[in-house]
């Protein structure tokens, strides 16, 4: 690879204040910096120590109102089914639950925690590729609501093991309709050359052989194409093939209740034109809504990414002209979405006085011994000095959840924001927490087990 010249600060890239405005959760104070809600964010960094995930509670509860008022306003009868895999904390859990919302689960990990944060096995929906014998069995003997089926093959076990409990398996058909979502390739889920789902063409004679299977009641079909979408048209193009597929399931007699439509609606990470939730409640009106169906949703980052943010703080400023690195005590092991799709987080100074100084490019890293620990190139920042604090913004989905220990750091304190209120809901845990569970074997130290 040759080695490329420092771009200049992209002009291209939103300021601190457009970022700021765009956010109605966060504000910038000459007195307190960068607040959310009513808590000056350096507050809680002070308290807590950096790196820590902020989540504002009011956000999550505004956004999932909105989501439920545009799909009634359209006259949908909708459930929203929060996916779990997004932000799995059970703060947030139990904020879905109060709210009266379902879950989109992929493991019995999350349906174990689902279920702790307050939400209703009936009001869960079981997702997921490779579910096993043992975690389907765990499933139907909780009672979730639904399980989607990815293949003819997972049908066939869900048959034995509901005809082996007594139990009855209520199933959708997951259907991988080969629409292209437009997004990143690696969160891309409905073309026919990925893993998920089952093959449109044969969804219709799968469905009725589910139909013929004791112990199983094939409630519907559904679909996920993928995720951070944030045009209309893969969705269109998707629900109007279901509604098709439902109509012909229907034509050969078969019933069909729910369509359960997946999540994917993307946000306004940089500059990107987020659709409002009225444009897919339309877009579901037109293609399913006059069909007489229960539609489910599934939305993750939609709900949570904007609420969160993670706080940093700058190490050291390495010149090493004519680049600038700053480097931060949050990694990539923290949040990995920059070194892993390299996606784009705005990133704000929490001080006012550094928000409103002029800016120039920076390289902005973490301290992980990995050239993809990066999470902003040329991005224009102010001078800052180390001690600085910075809020890496829309990190409330798929940030935690994905975040590991990698290079023996401990994962990042969490805290929830409730107006003038702020809770730690996961202390940053001891180093010796690292290896508690970890088992150096007798014959390492002069034991005499075995092994
Ligand atoms: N339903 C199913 C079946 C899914 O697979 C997913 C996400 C969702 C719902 C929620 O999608 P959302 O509304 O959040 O787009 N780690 C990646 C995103 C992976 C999404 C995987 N599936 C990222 O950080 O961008």
């Amino acid at each position: 690879m040759t080695a490329t010249a420092p771009r200049p600060a992209d002009a291209g890239d939103p300021s601190f204040t457009e970022l700021v405005a765009a956010r109605p959760h966060l504000a910038l104070h000459a007195q307190d910096g960068l607040t959310m809600d009513e808590v000056p964010l350096a507050a809680i960094a002070d308290a807590v120590g950096t790196p820590c995930f902020v989540y504002s509670a009011a956000t999550i509860r505004r956004r999932y109102a909105a989501l439920a008022g545009a799909l009634e306003r359209a006259g949908l009868d909708a459930r929203i089914h929060y996916a779990v895999k997004a932000n799995d904390h059970l703060a947030v859990l139990a904020l879905i639950a109060r709210e009266g919302g379902g879950a989109d689960v992929v493991s019995v990990g999350e349906l174990a925690r689902a279920v702790e944060g307050g939400i209703p096995p009936a009001r869960i929906v079981y997702s997921g590729v490779g579910k096993t014998e043992a975690e389907l069995g765990e499933a139907l003997a909780r009672g979730v609501g639904q399980i989607n089926v990815e293949s003819a093959e997972e049908l066939d076990m869900i048959a034995a093991l509901a005809a082996a409990g007594g139990w009855r398996a209520r199933v959708a058909l997951r259907v991988n309709p080969d629409v292209d979502a437009g997004t990143h390739p690696k969160i891309t889920t409905g073309l026919a050359e990925n893993k998920f789902g089952i093959p449109y063409a044969e969804a219709g004679a799968l469905y009725a052989h589910a139909a013929r299977l004791p112990g199983i009641e094939p409630v519907g079909v559904a679909v996920h194409i993928g995720s951070q979408i944030t045009a209309m048209a893969p969705f269109r193009a998707a629900y109007g093939r279901i509604a098709e597929l439902v109509r012909g399931l229907r034509g050969a007699g078969l019933p069909v209740e729910r369509v359960d439509c997946g999540g994917g609606l993307g946000i306004t990470y940089r500059d990107e034109i987020a659709p409002a939730p009225e444009a897919l409640a339309g877009v579901l009106e037109r293609t399913l809504g006059g069909l007489g169906l229960r539609l489910i949703v599934e939305p993750g980052r939609w709900l949570v990414a904007p609420a969160g943010v993670l706080l940093a703080s700058v190490v050291l400023v390495k010149a090493a002209a004519p680049r600038r690195f700053v480097v931060l005590d949050a990694g990539m092991n923290d949040l990995l979405r920059p070194a892993l799709y390299d996606a784009w987080h705005g990133i704000v100074p929490l001080a006012a006085a550094d928000a409103v100084a002029p800016v120039s490019p920076a390289e902005v890293v973490g301290p992980v011994c990995e050239s993809a620990d990066v999470f902003a190139r040329a991005r224009g920042l102010p001078v800052l000095a180390p001690g600085a604090r910075v809020a890496i913004l829309d990190a409330g989905a798929y940030g935690a959840v994905m975040s590991s220990t990698y290079n023996a750091r401990p994962p990042a304190a969490q805290v929830m924001v409730e107006g003038t209120r702020w809770h730690v809901i996961r202390p940053r845990p001891p180093l010796a927490a690292l290896w508690r569970d970890e088992i150096v074997p007798p014959f390492l130290t002069g034991g005499t087990g075995r092994g």
